[in-house]
C-alpha cells in the first residue's frame, strides 16, 4: 500500500511558504471542513511541465468566487506557486493539486470573515484507470442513484469540494457492485457525466457528448470537443437519453486524470473500443506531450 498522504517526503506551498511535506497542516476547526468552503484543481505533468496550468488556474480563481470566496492571488502568482511546487518535489510525471479553503476565524454557516488560505502540492501519480487504461477493453461504469443537481440547488460548474461528496457515494455505489466507476444521470434523468470525469458517445463517425450545463465544463472535455474539430470529426453537445446509450458503438469519459479511457461497459450493455477513441487517444497523447508553458525567466 502507498504511504498515506501526510507522511511523505516532499513540500508543500502553504500560504507563501514552502514547508517540509509533513509540516503542512490545518487545524481541525477550519470552516471549509466543517461547511464545504473549499476549492481545488487537479493537473497533470506531463514530462516536467503541467498542462494547461492557465486554464487550471483561471478556474481555481473562478470556482472560488462562484462560492463567494477571494483568494487573493492572481492567475500569474498561482502558475509561479504551482511551478515551484513542482520544482520543489522534481515530479517529471504526475499530479498538482492546488487548494483553498476557508480557515477558523467564525464557526457558523456565514464566514464573512474567514481566512483564506491556500496550498499546493505535487506528487508522482501513474494512470486514474490503472491497469484498464482504456488502452485494451475498457472500464466498466454502472449506472448510479446519485443524480447532478439542479445548477440552482448547488455550485456545479465549480470544482467545489462539496460537489465532490456526490461523487463519492456515486462511486463507492459503482464499486462495491463491480464495477470501476459511476454512470451518472443529472436531475431531469438526462446522462450527464462519471463520478470524475466528462463522458462521450460515438455512433457512425460522430462524436456526441451532454450539454455541460449541470456538471464541470472540464478541461479536457473542452480539449477534446476543439481536437475532434480540427481533426474534422463531427462532434456535437447535445441532450443524450439513458435509453439512447445503447445505440451507441465506442464510449470513451474524459478527464485530467482519466485523460482519455476508453469504456468497455455500461450496466450489461458492452463498447468496444474503436477507431475514433483510439485517434483521439493518440492525438491528446501528442498534445500533452508539447511544453505549453514553458518557465518564465526573471
Ligand atoms: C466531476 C468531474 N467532472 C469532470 C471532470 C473533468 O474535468 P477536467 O477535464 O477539467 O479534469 C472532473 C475532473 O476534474 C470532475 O471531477
Amino acid at each position: 500500500m502507498n504511504a498515506p498522504f501526510d507522511d511523505r517526503d516532499g513540500f508543500i506551498w502553504l500560504d507563501g511558504r514552502m514547508l517540509p511535506w509533513r509540516e503542512a497542516k490545518l487545524h481541525v476547526l477550519s470552516h471549509g471542513l466543517h461547511y464545504g468552503g473549499s476549492v481545488f484543481e487537479g493537473e497533470r505533468v506531463y514530462d516536467g511541465t503541467v498542462f494547461k496550468l492557465h486554464e487550471h488556474s483561471q478556474r481555481l480563481i473562478d470556482s472560488a468566487t462562484m462560492l463567494d470566496m477571494k483568494i487573493g492571488m492572481s492567475v500569474e502568482e498561482i502558475e509561479d506557486a504551482s511551478r515551484d511546487v513542482l520544482e520543489a518535489n522534481n515530479v517529471a510525471n504526475g499530479y498538482l493539486r492546488p487548494i483553498a479553503w476557508r480557515g477558523c476565524e467564525e464557526m457558523a454557516v456565514s464566514a464573512k470573515s474567514n481566512k483564506i488560505h491556500v496550498a499546493f502540492t505535487c506528487w508522482d501519480w501513474p494512470k486514474y484507470f490503472f491497469p484498464k487504461g482504456g488502452e485494451g477493453s475498457g472500464v466498466a461504469l454502472k449506472t448510479v442513484k446519485w443524480r447532478r443537481p439542479d445548477p440552482l440547488t448547488a455550485p456545479v460548474h465549480a470544482k467545489a469540494a462539496g460537489n465532490y461528496a456526490i461523487g463519492t457515494m456515486a462511486k463507492h455505489e459503482a464499486m462495491d457492485a463491480g464495477y470501476d466507476d459511476a454512470f451518472m444521470l443529472d436531475y431531469k434523468g438526462r446522462v450527464a457525466e462519471s463520478s470524475g470525469s466528462n463522458i462521450f458517445f460515438i455512433k457512425d463517425g460522430a462524436i456526441r457528448t451532454p450539454k455541460a450545463d449541470c456538471f464541470l465544463n472540464g478541461i479536457t472535455r473542452q480539449t477534446v470537443i476543439q481536437m475532434a474539430k480540427d481533426m474534422g470529426i463531427p462532434i456535437e453537445e447535445t441532450t443524450i437519453m439513458p435509453d439512447e446509450i445503447s445505440d451507441y458503438d465506442e464510449v470513451f469519459v474524459t478527464g485530467t486524470a482519466a485523460e482519455i479511457t476508453a469504456v468497455g461497459k455500461i450496466d450489461n450493455k458492452e463498447y468496444t473500443p474503436g477507431s475514433i477513441t483510439k485517434r483521439m487517444q493518440e492525438a491528446y497523447k501528442d498534445l500533452t506531450r508539447q511544453k505549453v508553458a514553458p518557465r518564465k525567466t526573471a
